[in-house]
């Protein structure tokens, strides 16, 4: 009760703030140009690093590997993405995760790699993952320790660490929230933000706050993305449990600030293929990072076709950068628009027996009687009726249909 009370104050503070630095802006002259003014503005947007105006894709080693990663798997997983072709669409972070440090600093404070985990260190590995056309990532902790408390967290050594991770070739930063001081993580956050900026690489910061505070409500001036919820697994309900409360947040979305509600488990074996269907299609859809989480080694067709659905990538590079919501109550439909006036539909069936769903061109966001040309994204078909009211799917446990839906050009008379 408490923490809600304190959360709300924070909002309220937040909005404050906010409301005055906006009102702040437009009563001061913007200094000499209106090019400095805008880029003064967008720096403070984008975190100066320009990245993530579409949601990384990559891979990152905690799903399928927890704490038993070292450099060989990180490597393979890099020549994994290159040989299954996912690289090609756009899968380029290679992410290590936790556990990849000694546990203590060396004389001079600076991070070392586990030496019999990571002997050729990390620049070496950041240079081999570099000659194959990646991106590495690396992990950390706004606290004292990592979660796995295998290794130091940063707090208090964000600009050395940051240092650290440009001088090794690092692209990439996830930035726990284990083994804190009980300070806000608006400060703890921030502090690495400014680091990085000074480090004088481009790395792009993913917040890993688990949603405590509402990052979503904060975020988007500290890092690229944030986690809004817990840690997913490889179950069907927690999956969608994080799909839902990701949801809450979905319009503080946008290019250069996502939405995570956590890396992808499709691969990993705990759910079916259908299950995994509507995992992958929410998770492009809301535009959330598209980390995959299994062994890349092992890939079965399936998972490949599941992961490599390109129509489906597309969806969640989208430029537009909009965060499909779930649009109806009363049934588990989910849409938000495209670039080029399209929309995207998810009809999903939660449980074990068949169902009807249909969504109303309304709920989606269509303006009724509209003509659209429906094409259905799993099975790369368009569908020969196009639909002027209603789009209703039959479906099966667990079944989904996702849809990308083009208004048809009148035809004039
Ligand atoms: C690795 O650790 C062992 C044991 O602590 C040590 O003897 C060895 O010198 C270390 N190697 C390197 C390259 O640091
Ligand atoms: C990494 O782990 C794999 C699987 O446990 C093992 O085969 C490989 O030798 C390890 N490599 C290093 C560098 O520790
Ligand atoms: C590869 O995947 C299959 C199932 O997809 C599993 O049974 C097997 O143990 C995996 N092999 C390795 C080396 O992980
Ligand atoms: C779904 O609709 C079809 C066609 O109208 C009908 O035959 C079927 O019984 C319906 N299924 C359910 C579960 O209501
Ligand atoms: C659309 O669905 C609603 C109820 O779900 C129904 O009343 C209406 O007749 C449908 N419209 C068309 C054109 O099928």
């Amino acid at each position: 009760m408490e923490r809600k009370l304190t959360c709300c104050l924070l909002l309220i503070s937040l909005m404050v703030i906010g409301i005055t630095s906006s009102g702040a802006n437009m009563i001061k002259k913007p200094p000499n140009t209106k090019f400095h003014y805008y880029s003064e503005r967008l720096r403070r947007n984008l975190l100066a690093n320009t990245l993530g105006l579409t949601p990384p894709m990559g891979w990152n080693s905690w799903n399928h590997f927890n704490c038993n990663v070292n450099e060989t798997i990180i490597k393979d997983a890099a020549d994994g993405l290159v040989s299954s072709g996912l690289a090609q669409l756009g899968y380029t972070y290679v992410n290590i995760d936790d556990c990849w440090a000694e546990k203590v600093r060396d004389k001079n404070g600076n991070l070392v790699a586990r030496n019999t985990t990571f002997p050729s260190g990390i620049k070496a590995l950041a240079d081999y993952v570099h000659s194959r056309g990646l991106k590495l990532g690396i992990y950390s902790s706004a606290g004292f320790f990592t979660c796995s408390n295998t290794m130091p967290g940063s707090l208090g050594y964000e600009e050395q660490d940051a240092k650290t991770f440009a001088s090794w070739g690092i692209d990439y930063l996830k930035y726990d929230n284990c083994y804190n001081d009980g300070t806000n993580p608006t400060a703890r956050y921030p502090a690495m933000t400014r680091a990085l900026m000074k480090a004088g690489r481009p790395i792009y910061y993913s917040l890993c706050e688990w949603g405590d505070m509402h990052p979503a409500t904060w975020g988007f001036r500290v890092g690229n993305s944030w986690r809004t919820t817990g840690d997913i697994s490889d179950n069907f309900d927690t999956m969608m449990n994080r799909a839902d409360m990701n949801n809450m947040y979905a319009d503080y979305a946008r290019p250069g600030g996502w939405n995570d509600p956590d890396m992808l488990e499709v691969g990993n074996g705990g759910m079916t293929k259908d299950q995994y269907i509507i995992h992958f299609s929410l998770w492009a859809m809301v535009k959330s990072p598209l980390l995959l989480g299994c062994d890349l080694t092992n890939l079965t067709q399936e998972t490949l076709e599941i992961i490599g659905n390109k129509e489906v990538i597309a969806i969640n590079q989208d430029p537009l950068g909009v965060q499909a919501k779930k649009v109806r109550e009363d049934a588990e439909i989910w849409a938000g628009p495209l670039s080029g006036y399209r929309f995207v539909a998810l009809l999903v069936n939660r449980g074990t027996w068949s169902t009807n769903i249909t969504a109303h061109l309304e709920d989606i966001g269509i303006p009724p009687k509209t003509k659209v040309q429906v094409r259905d994204l799993w099975e790369h078909k368009t569908l020969e009726e196009t639909a002027t009211m209603n789009l209703t799917a039959s479906l099966g446990a667990y079944g989904s249909k996702m849809y990308l839906l083009t208004p048809l050009k009148e035809q004039s008379s």
